[in-house]
């Protein structure tokens, strides 16, 4: 029998990627390029020609700039977040959030909405950050309700944005502004 999703939900973990999540992070972000294809800007096919060394400087970067969350359940990992923080002294006030995806068997599962907690209470847990940004393809309802529960609001489309099958499509630009005694002195 199907495991239901209240249980499933139950059983959710979300934890902080670390550098021997590298191989399952990659091959989780790899089918999500190939099964969400038009909610990525990469091709499974030049992601895939990445050495795994590119994967570990996303889910630990030496700089500590980028970090990634999994959902977990049970030892499967079956989602997954990653937020960046910008390094110039003009813009390291914010974080971008990239690369959300859970697979199709764990949605609706509240999965999505945990991983962006703990995006969010990371980046409201580091000094000095006070707006999280991200793009989103225009049409995808469930990430757009996802993020406009979360606060994001759209400040601008961008026309053209990515090329798909079907032809090309928008990106909605999205931010969210931290409160000051979240993100901490600039
Ligand atoms: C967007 C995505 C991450 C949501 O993950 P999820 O684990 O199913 O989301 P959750 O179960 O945590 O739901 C959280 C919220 O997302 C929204 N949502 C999720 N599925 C939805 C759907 N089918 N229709 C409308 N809203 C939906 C709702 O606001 C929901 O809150 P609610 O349950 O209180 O109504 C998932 O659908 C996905 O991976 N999609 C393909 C990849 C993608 O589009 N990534 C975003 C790139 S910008």
């Amino acid at each position: 029998m199907a495991e239901s999703a209240v249980s499933k939900a139950q059983r959710i973990r979300i934890a902080a990627l670390c550098a021997q999540d590298a191989p399952r992070y990659r091959a989780l972000m790899l089918h999500a390029y190939q099964a969400a294809a038009d909610a990525f800007t990469s091709t499974p096919e030049e992601r895939a020609a990445e050495p795994l060394s590119w994967w570990l400087a996303r889910i630990a970067d030496p700089k500590g700039l980028s970090h990634v969350f999994g959902a977990f359940l049970g030892d499967e990992l079956v989602g997954t977040v990653a937020l960046e923080f910008a390094a110039k002294p003009k813009t390291r006030h914010k974080a971008h959030l990239i690369g959300m995806f859970v697979a199709q068997a764990a949605r609706g599962c509240g999965a999505g909405r945990a991983l962006l907690q703990a995006a969010m209470g990371l980046a409201g847990d580091r000094p000095g950050v006070r707006v999280v940004t991200l793009t989103v393809t225009e049409g995808n309802a469930p990430a757009i309700a996802l993020y406009e529960s979360f606060g994001f609001q759209a400040f601008g489309v961008e026309p053209l944005a990515i090329a798909t099958p079907e032809g090309f499509k928008a990106k909605v630009h999205m931010w969210r502004e931290l409160p000051p005694a979240l993100g901490g002195a600039a």
